[in-house]
């Protein structure tokens, strides 16, 4: 069979951990890279130091799209630069009647959802979402237990996610801190979160009602050790003064501690053009915020509690899913904190008898060994043996983003934002 040719549409830290060299490895006999678009031409000498067999393929601008496509002969895209720019590479593929692969979020704002809902329904070519948090073997057991019934109707689902001081600040330093670059952490970081509920509760969001605030980042943080914007964790002259800093390295050394989502994650200052991913977290233009609670309502009756904050002593969240016949619980404590390491398990609590703890066979890969197998779905395609839908599309990557947007919404306006009125 003649290898699929593959596009790439930003070639991010994501695009060559997660694509780049599982294509060259693994999927080398099913896949070829044909093309790179980056609006930074630093991008790709950083792609080809990384991997020099690919240092002859053509190199494109953004606007070279068209001409990309016509001149590589390309079947499929891949969308994995930063947020706001997927949308548009992602209908124009759709419009060419090919598959788009996209990063998560599919796109920032509910306006870009509807160009490609109208693109999806008029193209021979199928948009796939990369929820990679749905192939976390934890998290398709609960997708199973739920399926199975054990749970009866869901009723009502809690959710705290809780990113640590790394991993948490690491977004107020990148581009990730601009709304109109990420959406904003209820789209950029929460369309995970959002989109695992969908699918686990097979219910559609339908209201949300949410506050939200900046109160650890940015020029008001209580822990900023100088007003003074434009500084840089790597030339910081402040730096041992920041307990951000200071909590993950030392004196004399640097640390990067080991992160699932960051482990690719383009640290030297030369892998961009005028860009550097370690501004400070206390500077005055981040417009984010950092801590949300939000209430959701779904369309079968469920209702939602969820908070997610980016400031915490450890990192991991807490689930527990209701409904008329019983309680499925589980909690992740990434290890980095080193204050818990317990391993994950599901506790299942029939409304009436006795409770089974579920021990989930782990994985190797990233984000708990969801993206390999994710990888197989994409690449090989969907698993025949799989009983239950796991990849998602242009509607599971709409309702994500809009009950981000949502949550956003309702937090300027205090209101509660009925979800699909977005789409109007
Ligand atoms: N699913 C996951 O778990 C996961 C994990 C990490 C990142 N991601 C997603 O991957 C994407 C990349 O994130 P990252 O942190 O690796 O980013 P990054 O900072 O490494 O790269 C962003 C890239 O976008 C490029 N870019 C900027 N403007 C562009 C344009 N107009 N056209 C094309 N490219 C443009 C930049 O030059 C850069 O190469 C994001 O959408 C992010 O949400 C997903």
């Amino acid at each position: 069979m003649a290898k699929k040719r593959y596009v790439i549409c930003g070639v991010s830290a994501r695009a060559n951990g997660m694509y780049i060299k599982p294509i060259l490895d693994t999927y080398r006999p099913h896949c070829e890279i044909v093309g790179l678009l980056d609006s930074d031409p630093v991008r790709f000498d950083n792609c080809f130091a990384k991997f020099p067999e690919l240092h002859s393929i053509p190199v494109y601008r953004p606007e070279q799209f068209p001409q990309m496509i016509e001149e590589t002969k390309a079947d499929v895209v891949i969308v994995a630069g930063a947020d706001f720019t997927h949308a548009d590479y992602i209908v124009q593929g759709l419009k060419r009647d090919m598959d788009v692969i996209s990063e998560k979020p599919m796109a920032t704002t509910s306006a870009d959802c509807k160009r490609i809902l109208e693109a999806q329904s008029k193209s021979k070519g199928t948009l796939y979402v990369t929820f990679n948090y749905r192939y976390n073997p934890i998290h398709s057991r609960i997708k199973e237990m739920v399926l199975e019934g054990r749970v009866g109707r869901v009723t009502s689902v809690d959710l705290n996610w809780y990113l640590d001081t790394y991993h948490g600040a690491s977004y107020f330093k990148r581009w990730n801190r601009k709304r109109e670059i990420s959406g904003g952490l209820s789209i950029h970081k929460s369309t995970h979160h959002f989109d695992l509920v969908n699918w686990w509760i097979d219910q559609k969001p339908v209201e949300a009602f949410a506050y939200g605030a900046l109160n650890y980042y940015g020029q008001n943080g209580e822990l900023n050790p100088a007003k003074e914007d434009g500084r840089f964790c790597g030339t910081c002259r402040v730096k041992q003064n920041c307990a951000y800093y200071m909590r993950w390295s030392s004196r004399s050394k640097a640390i990067v501690p080991v992160d699932d989502h960051l482990s690719n994650f383009d640290t030297k200052a030369r892998s961009y053009s005028g860009y550097r991913p370690d501004a400070c977290i206390f500077d005055s233009d981040i417009d984010i915020e950092d801590t949300y609670t939000a209430v959701v309502k779904y369309d079968k009756g469920a209702i939602m509690s969820y908070s997610v904050n980016f400031s915490l002593p450890y990192e991991g969240y807490r689930l527990a899913i209701n409904g008329t016949k019983g309680r499925i619980e589980t909690k992740e404590v990434v290890s980095r904190s080193q204050h818990h390491t317990a391993e994950q398990t599901i506790d299942y609590f029939p409304l009436f008898g006795a409770k089974e703890t579920i021990h989930v066979i782990h994985r190797q890969g990233g984000h708990g060994g969801g993206d390999p197998l994710l990888l197989e779905d994409l690449f090989l395609g969907p698993d025949p043996n799989r009983r239950y839908e796991i990849l998602a599309g242009a509607e599971a990557g709409t309702l994500s983003v809009l009950t981000g947007e949502a949550v956003w919404k309702s937090v300027q306006t205090n209101k509660p934002m009925r979800i699909t009125e977005l789409l109007e």
